[in-house]
Order: C-alpha cells, then structure tokens, then sequence
C-alpha cells in the first residue's frame, strides 16, 4: 500500500484527514491517511463510504443499519475511544481509526464482532 494522502478531488470544498489502520495481521500493518469532503454533520460512517467510492475500493469497514444504532456493525475506535461510526460526527482535524481491540482483526477496520454462540458450527 502506498504512503501517499489519498485525496478527494475538487479544490473548493473544505476537507479533512482520516489516518486509518490498514491491514490484515500485526505483522503487515499500516496506517494510511485518506483526505475526505468535511460536511458539518457527516458521520465518519459518512466518511468510509466516501473513500471507499472514491479513493479506494479495498478500504474495508462494517455497517449495516446507518444511523439507527441497531446493528453495532461499524464500531471502532475513533481516537482511541470506541465508536459507532454512524454517529460520530466527522471533525475539522485529523481523526485516527482503528479496528476494535481486544476484538479478532479481519481486514482494516473489520474485527469479528460475532458472538462465539452466534458462530455457524462446521463439520468435517
Ligand atoms: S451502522 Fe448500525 S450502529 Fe452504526
């Protein structure tokens, strides 16, 4: 993955910066930084979507219910507290995301979040 600041195209449009963890295990991790439209009122759920379109289709995060706080499926942690990100407001300054701890690391900001009832039992 590159080092460069992904950034959104368009010159007048206020932006902001969001460092997020990348990658699959402790061994080949990053943070990379992705230069998004600043709205007042967008969600950093907003955000991911965003830079997902638009700057990176392999930037992986969960969500599911937008803003209804149901699903639980888009925690993480927003500097170093955790988060829905649908209803955390974007901020004017650079936001750092991470994948939740304590939490099986997937992809990115994705962690296993099933619980260990709620796991499909395989059969050999
Ligand atoms: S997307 Fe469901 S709680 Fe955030």
């Amino acid at each position: 993955m590159s080092d460069k600041v992904l950034k959104k195209r368009g010159k007048h449009q206020p932006t902001t910066l969001l460092n997020i963890f990348r990658g699959t295990d402790a061994s080949n991790t990053k943070f990379q930084t992705f230069e998004v439209p600043f709205q007042s009122g967008a969600s950093v759920l907003d955000a991911l979507i965003w830079a997902n379109e638009n700057l990176d289709q392999s930037l992986s995060f969960r969500y599911s219910c937008i803003n209804a706080n149901a699903c639980k499926e888009c925690m993480m942690l927003v500097d170093g507290e955790v988060e829905y990100a649908c209803l955390k407001r974007l901020e004017k300054q650079v936001m750092r995301l991470e994948p939740l701890p304590n939490k099986k690391l997937i992809v990115d900001l994705v962690t296993d979040i099933v619980p260990p009832k709620e796991k499909f039992l395989t059969t050999t």
